[in-house]
């Protein structure tokens, strides 16, 4: 059963070869006693033809689309006014002498072609996904991500790194993500969690003295899953011995530029710009700031510090700001797209958000008769305010304006894109840093500092003397490298003296000594045996290809992924298990399982 041929490669220079095919039936016409099928494998189509005089292909009948079959014929033009000059096989066609089915199909749960499945509901196409991954377009995904992880991989080889495998099968931590446990039949009670990341893992490699270590890397992290999260993505993770947070800078654009490159000929701008975490709230609200289009937001804390709008004038007695942004042309925004915004940002901690509208030369707002004519004057300078604009205000603590108004630029991000009033080329890839992080965020609920990005992460030296005194302006030595607006991987350089990472956990994190013992003793004994300087960072694969593949949803480019449930569709996982294996595994449930069956 071997092909001659792939289903993309036969053109005019083959007419009179006889050739054999194996495929899928992609289209079928019927034309009684001719009878046409496109035959598709996993490279293109090819257009057969069947004259039923031939007793021997009757059997064609019984075809269906998305059967396999194999065929042996003859390439021959088609007819001049057949000839498709849209695929590389428009000029033949393969008059077919033998016919083998392989298997029949059956009817199709859904149309497999692109122009109709964004009707088909995506749990549908989860549970037959082997249909949904035949279409050329889930295909051309999976290739790109082939290329992506080859060119990663010949990369870090190239630089000098090590592909390493750590454990799936770790050890509860806190400070992470929620974690999945797994129960260990040997050890009664005890129980696994799978890895948030090789972080620690990683940084025993340093310790080892492998210098240079990489893995695509499975995670397992138990969370709300949206658009860009899964409860189990890839990770490009990399670390490093010897290094300053320049070396990491200039590896990890290096293999962008690769990436690109590879996957999509396009030459990416190397260094890329960076911003401190401060700035990007500061100007986009956001510490992953899509810098593809305008609408900065702005500060004018001092304009209404005495304001005789007192809304905003006690909001910043109170230690709080105020700031705005123009969301140029959007003026015309309907009431239910103002009343979705007033949602928005209320889901925020909003206590409101006001805006002016410029309109038939007229300012419009329900705060106009607050404001004075210099506020005015400032205002419409400083925003750049014209016909057709809107500006929206938030007045609150530094942290909430920022996130609110951070979230209300993207909406009218979108609503601007839904207007036709921003275009965003599919090929504009606007990377940057973020940096300066600070090393500690104080969590209200917790009421305790935590780590902002993990408590391994090294203060920036020259801040290590605030650490005492003033934890929350300590800057991290943390990168996160953003592109359009999503954060594709965040690193940093970490602590490796003992005393320095046993102070983090407990005096600034405030871990109780027996946990900091059960579960990073073995870390702080590691870094008592000649731990070397070290840094690294991690990239999601999975949300890398989907910026490459110009989809916001990882799911897309996840061969088997989860719902937003965490349910495999396909699979039909994760499902009850009998009490057998519960009591092997020592464990009770408290669920009414037979509900659940
Ligand atoms: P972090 O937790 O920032 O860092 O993760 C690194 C990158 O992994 C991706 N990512 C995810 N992708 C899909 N689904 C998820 N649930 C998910 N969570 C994270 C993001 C993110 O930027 N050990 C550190 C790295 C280091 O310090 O070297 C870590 O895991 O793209
Ligand atoms: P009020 O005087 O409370 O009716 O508020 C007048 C306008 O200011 C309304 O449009 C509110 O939505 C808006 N507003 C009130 N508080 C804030 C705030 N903290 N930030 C931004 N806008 C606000």
């Amino acid at each position: 059963m071997k092909r001659s041929h792939h289903c993309n490669q036969l053109a005019i220079g083959d007419i009179g070869t006889k050739v054999r095919l194996i495929g899928w039936v992609h289209a079928i016409r019927d034309h009684g006693w001719l009878f046409f099928i496109d035959l598709r494998d996993r490279e293109g189509v090819t257009q057969l033809v069947f004259n039923l005089s031939n007793e021997k292909l009757q059997s064609v009948h019984s075809l269906r689309e998305e059967s396999v079959i194999e065929v042996c014929g003859i390439v021959s033009p088609r007819p001049s006014d057949t000839v498709n000059s849209k695929i590389t096989t428009g000029a033949i066609e393969v008059v077919v002498d033998e016919l083998i089915i392989h298997n029949i199909c059956d009817a199709l749960p859904f149309p497999m072609s692109d122009l109709k499945i964004g009707n088909v509901s995506e749990d549908l196409r989860l549970t037959y996904r082997y249909l949904d991954l035949r279409r050329q377009k889930s295909f051309n995904r999976l290739q790109i991500r082939h290329q992506a992880a080859r060119t990663v991989r010949n990369y870090l080889d190239e630089n000098g790194f090590l592909e390493i495998e750590t454990p799936y099968l770790f050890k509860t931590t806190p400070e992470g993500a929620r974690e999945f446990l797994v129960p260990s039949r040997l050890n009664p009670g005890c129980m696994y969690a799978l890895s948030q990341s090789p972080q620690q893992y990683k940084q025993m490699l340093m310790v080892a003295g492998v210098e240079r270590y990489y893995s695509l890397a499975r995670c397992f992290r138990d969370e709300d899953l949206r658009a860009d999260r899964q409860p189990e993505f890839t990770q490009i993770d990399l670390e490093m011995s010897f290094i300053d947070r320049e070396d990491i800078y200039s590896l990890v654009e290096g293999m962008l530029k690769n990436i690109w490159k590879a996957t999509k000929n396009i030459a990416i701008e190397t260094p890329f710009p960076r911003i401190s975490f401060r700035n990007a709230m500061n100007r986009f609200g956001s510490d992953k700031p899509d810098t593809r289009f305008a609408m900065e937001i702005q500060d004018f804390s001092s304009l209404f510090k005495s304001s005789s709008f007192n809304v905003f004038a006690s909001v910043i007695k109170n230690g709080g700001c105020v700031k705005a942004f123009n969301a140029k042309s959007l003026a015309e925004i309907s009431q239910g797209e103002m009343n979705n915004l007033e949602d928005i940002a209320k889901t925020f901690g909003a206590k409101g958000l006001a805006y002016i509208k410029v309109e038939g030369g007229q300012w419009k707002s329900p705060i106009l008769k607050f404001l004075s004519d210099a506020e005015r004057t400032t205002l419409a300078k400083e925003l750049d305010m014209a016909e057709g604009d809107i500006i929206f205000f938030a007045a609150d603590k530094w942290e909430r304006v920022c996130t609110i108004l951070g979230r209300i630029r993207l909406e009218c991000r979108d609503l601007a894109i839904a207007k036709g009033k921003i275009i965003l080329s599919a090929d504009q890839f606007n990377f940057l840093w973020v940096i300066d992080f600070p090393l500690m965020t104080f969590d209200e609920e917790q009421e305790r500092f935590v780590a902002t990005h993990h408590p391994f992460t090294a203060p920036v030296p020259e801040d290590i003397e605030l650490l005492k005194s003033e934890p929350q302006t300590v800057r991290g030595q943390h990168y996160d490298v953003v592109l359009n607006g999503m954060e594709l991987g965040g690193g940093s350089v970490r602590i490796h003296q003992p005393q320095l990472q046993e102070y983090v956990f407990k005096e600034i994190l405030k871990i109780p000594e027996n946990v900091v013992n059960n579960r990073f003793g073995y870390m702080l004994k590691a870094f008592k045996f000649g731990a070397p300087p070290h840094g690294g960072i991690a990239l999601g694969l999975d949300r890398l290809v989907a910026l490459l593949c110009g989809t916001t949803s990882i799911r897309d480019v996840i061969a088997f992924p989860k719902t937003q449930r965490g349910v495999d569709m396909m699979a039909q996982s994760p499902c009850p298990v009998s009490d057998k294996q519960l009591r092997e595994l020592y464990i009770k449930t408290t669920v009414d399982r037979d509900s659940k069956k």
